[in-house]
């Protein structure tokens, strides 16, 4: 899908600057032609070498070589490229480019652009927290700026938290979709659900489960990167809407299935939330109290509609195709079969959610698609790669081989 494509990568001196050959390797065999730029403090992490060896070209690193500005000026090394991309981008060149300076042959590139720029930040979860880096975050996106990420998960300095650059798979899918001339969903409308549903026992307490929603998300953005107009109804989750796709928050089962059947007609529906199962029969309107002595107040509970069976169910509404997850713990596949025929949906995606999988909350997923036709075992990739790959296979299942070609002309 990078076929001819022309990157300049720059590479800015963070930890993550060590995956850059790797980010390299796999942008190559997607088809780009990769260009490098480094900065001085990315040669502490990855070498001029390495990066060379990769991408089979020269690396640029300095802005007052002779030879090199007598035959590539930084001007035209950008004026070459189809897209810039900076990965890793830390917050320093982020500042640096929020401010306009040009203090490096990085530097000066990105400010004497006008070829599109997309970024992967990476730096500690402090230094992304803080307003100075988010107030330059705000002010690069406004200017058209894409941000790839970043991710959250543990980080070199040992800390969690937001901030840990993108993987490169996901940086390849990221340009793909950039490019992303074939839009073979065009004209679809994708119905997705994701996260948890918190259902309340009283003003301040509710029953909840532990989804991040990273997954349902994914599912939304992949198939907005291709073309479909998606409404992704979300329960509360810490992740940033995804880019082109219109999001309905709710909290409840109840709030959820309303926003679900407002949002039909739809041609895919995708239920990915971990909807409660059950919800509190009474709701008390006023803070349970408790005395010394009293005994715990009884909890009764009621059965949650079911939105993907409903979905399944809708008659003429219902979407061309329904696809469910099933969150097992044990006897995965046969489960995930009988939930299939149990709520008449086309296709479950099957995962092991088991403590020990780290699924839950977790960057990665380790999937299985069943269908009317059986079962397939997908090797274990990141959320965002499930989500890019199952929104091909619904893009390859709706729409046939010719509209698509069409789609993308
Ligand atoms: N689901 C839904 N509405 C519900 C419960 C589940 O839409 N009230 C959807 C989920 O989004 C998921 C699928 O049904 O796509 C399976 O959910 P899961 O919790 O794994 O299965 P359950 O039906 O709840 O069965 P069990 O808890 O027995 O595994």
């Amino acid at each position: 899908m990078l076929d001819g494509k022309k990157v300049l990568l720059i590479v800015s001196g963070g930890i993550a600057a060590y995956k850059s050959p790797d980010l390299v390797r796999r942008l190559r065999k997607q088809g780009a032609a990769v260009r490098c730029v480094m900065t001085e403090s990315a040669k502490q992490f990855v070498t001029p070498l390495a990066l060379g060896a990769v991408s089979e070209d020269k690396v640029y690193d300095n802005l007052f070589s002779l030879t090199d500005e007598h035959e590539m000026g930084h001007i035209q090394l950008s004026r070459d490229a189809d897209v810039l991309l900076v990965a890793p981008a830390t917050a320093n060149i982020m500042a640096k480019m929020a401010h306009g300076e040009a203090d490096n042959l990085a530097t000066t590139v990105l400010l004497a652009t006008d070829k599109p720029v997309l970024a992967a930040p990476a730096m500690n979860v402090r230094m992304w927290e803080h307003q100075a880096t988010q107030a330059n975050i705000a002010t690069l996106t406004a200017r058209g700026i894409a941000m790839i990420g970043p991710d959250e998960g543990d980080m070199a300095c040992g800390e969690y938290g937001m901030g840990r650059m993108v993987e490169p798979e996901d940086i390849v899918i990221a340009l793909q979709r950039f490019f992303g001339s074939a839009q073979p969903l065009a004209g679809k409308h994708a119905l997705v659900t994701s996260g948890p549903t918190y259902e309340p026992i009283d003003p301040v307490r509710y029953i909840a489960n532990r989804s991040s929603g990273k997954q349902g998300h994914a599912i939304a953005e992949a198939l907005a990167g291709l073309g479909a107009t998606t409404t992704l109804v979300s329960g509360p989750t810490q992740l940033p809407d995804p880019a082109g796709v219109n999001v309905v928050n709710v909290e409840s089962a109840a709030q959820m299935l309303a926003a679900c059947t407002a949002a039909l007609p739809a041609d895919i529906a995708v239920c990915a939330a971990a909807v409660c199962d059950w919800r509190a029969d009474d709701q008390a309107s006023e803070k349970l109290k408790k005395s010394p002595g009293d005994t715990p107040p009884p909890l009764q509970l009621t059965e949650n509609p079911d939105i993907l069976a409903t979905l399944s169910a809708a008659g003429e509404t219902r979407p061309d195709l329904v696809i469910g997850f099933a969150a097992e713990t044990e006897n995965v596949i046969d489960n995930a079969k009988a939930k299939l025929a149990r709520k008449r949906c086309d296709w479950i995606i099957a995962n092991d959610v088991s403590p020990e999988t780290g699924t839950f909350a977790g960057d990665t997923n380790t999937v299985h698609l069943i269908t009317q036709q059986g079962s397939e075992d997908w090797p274990a990739m990141s959320k965002t790669r499930v989500g890019a790959q199952l929104a091909q296979r619904i893009a390859d299942t709706l729409v046939p081989e010719k509209e698509a070609a069409d789609g993308a002309k």
